[in-house]
């Protein structure tokens, strides 16, 4: 495994370190390379929390969802007899195969499908299926032969895990996003529905570039917004400066929450999106903000007075990134088959017009990465200053390569 010092040299590294005036992105390199990608596996997204699904994709016991995330990783998120999420690694203790090949659901158990070895849906082994050549069951009490569950908590539908097992508690991670909203009723919001009713919807796109490009293009590259998204370039308040250059929103970047947050008035004049019932704030009023936020490393969070959007960003190589949405509304708006035109819109043609106005710039993006004529490049400071702060986390993650 390269170290960060192998792979970005002093001068690259001080130059993201710089103030921000004089302050620079990440190089090439890290936008393209497999070795970089590598050291981000395992500095970056292992040692923190990052989300890689949702729970409703294992809603009931006994349900089983194997997912490959970080390009290579096998993982399967399983529903216990209680109820609870587990997320374990998705390898077998035996000879090493996948221990869940395919999505199942109401399972008894597992059962591997090489040898024929059975885990109860905690994960531990109850029966080492014919291990001395006799019928069992065997359970192998001095060996290692239950499946490795990985540190896992469940938020708003939306699956975290810390594949390292010792990033700070859960609860301190997500706190800057609970803060935002300390003062709103998010009580009874649910996963939006599909139409049919019976399960979440879930809205999946690829975009062929980097995760970096991915995250930083959802909230804090705010610049671009008058530029590429054709419904925007109409509204008065886009670009979201005024005419005498100040912002017309609020950056906001607390602990790795990242993005801006504006008036309803200024969101209405944008996009014109609210038209389902809205979610209240604790005192009855309505919500008078609308936010477009990343946490850091992978999951964007955003909150409009009528529904929360969560999407997951999974890294698949230097120059792939999945991208895998869902609402959380009023539950009447979540459930009820009366609202469910108006729940996949948002999703389907809302937002999706939006992201793939932004994937098909970044696919240039990506591409630019591989042009000798352009390597590092400046931050324009006036814009900036929460790119900044991303690209100085990750150096603060990736550092730990050197210990
Ligand atoms: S590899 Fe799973 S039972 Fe043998
Ligand atoms: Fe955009």
């Amino acid at each position: 495994m390269r170290k960060l010092s192998q792979l970005l040299t002093e001068n690259q590294i001080a130059k993201v370190r710089a103030p921000l005036e004089n302050s620079y992105w990440l190089p090439n390199i890290a936008y393209t390379s497999g070795d970089f990608f590598r050291l981000e596996t395992e500095n970056l997204f292992s040692k923190t929390w990052m989300s890689i699904g949702f729970a409703s994709e294992a809603e009931y016991p006994g349900d089983a969802h194997p997912l490959t995330v970080l390009g290579h990783l096998p993982l399967v998120m399983v529903r216990d007899e209680a109820g609870r999420l587990r997320v374990f690694h998705n390898v077998c203790p035996h000879d090493g195969s996948k221990a869940v090949f395919g999505d199942a659901k109401g399972l008894g158990r597992i059962v591997g499908q090489y040898h024929g070895w059975v885990w109860n849906l905690d994960g531990t082994l109850r029966d080492a299926t014919l291990f001395d050549g006799t019928k069992g069951p065997h359970g192998l009490p001095d060996r290692d032969a239950d499946l490795k569950e990985v540190r896992s908590c469940v938020w708003n539908n939306t699956v975290f895990v810390n594949l390292s097992g010792d990033a700070c508690p859960f609860a301190d991670y997500i706190a800057p996003v609970e803060d935002l909203y300390r003062d709103m009723d998010l009580s009874d919001i649910k996963p939006g529905l599909t139409k049919e009713g019976d399960q979440v919807f879930i809205e999946r796109a690829v975009i062929e570039s980097n995760w970096k490009s991915v995250y930083e293009n959802f909230a804090i590259n705010v610049y671009h917004e008058g530029f590429v998204h054709r419904g925007y370039k109409a509204a008065p308040n886009v670009p979201r400066v005024t005419d005498d250059g100040k912002k017309t929103y609020e950056e906001i970047d607390d602990r790795g929450y990242q993005g801006l947050r504006f008036t309803s008035t200024e969101a209405d004049l944008a996009y014109g999106l609210v038209r389902s019932p809205v979610l209240s704030m604790k005192d009855g009023s309505v919500p008078d903000f609308h936010t477009i936020m990343s946490l850091y490393p992978n999951t964007n969070i955003s909150v409009a007075p009528n529904y929360m959007l969560i999407t997951v960003l999974t890294p698949q190589a230097p120059d792939r990134t999945a991208y895998d949405s869902m609402m959380l509304l009023p539950s009447d708006v979540a459930q009820q088959s009366k609202y469910a035109r108006q729940r996949e819109h948002l999703l389907t043609v809302d937002w999706a017009i939006a992201r793939d106005e932004d994937g098909a710039v970044l696919k240039t993006v990506q591409a630019g990465r591989h042009s000798p004529a352009f390597d590092q490049h400046f931050i324009v400071p006036f814009w900036g200053a929460m790119c900044r702060s991303f690209c100085n986390r990750i150096l603060d993650d990736l550092e730990r390569s050197e210990e």
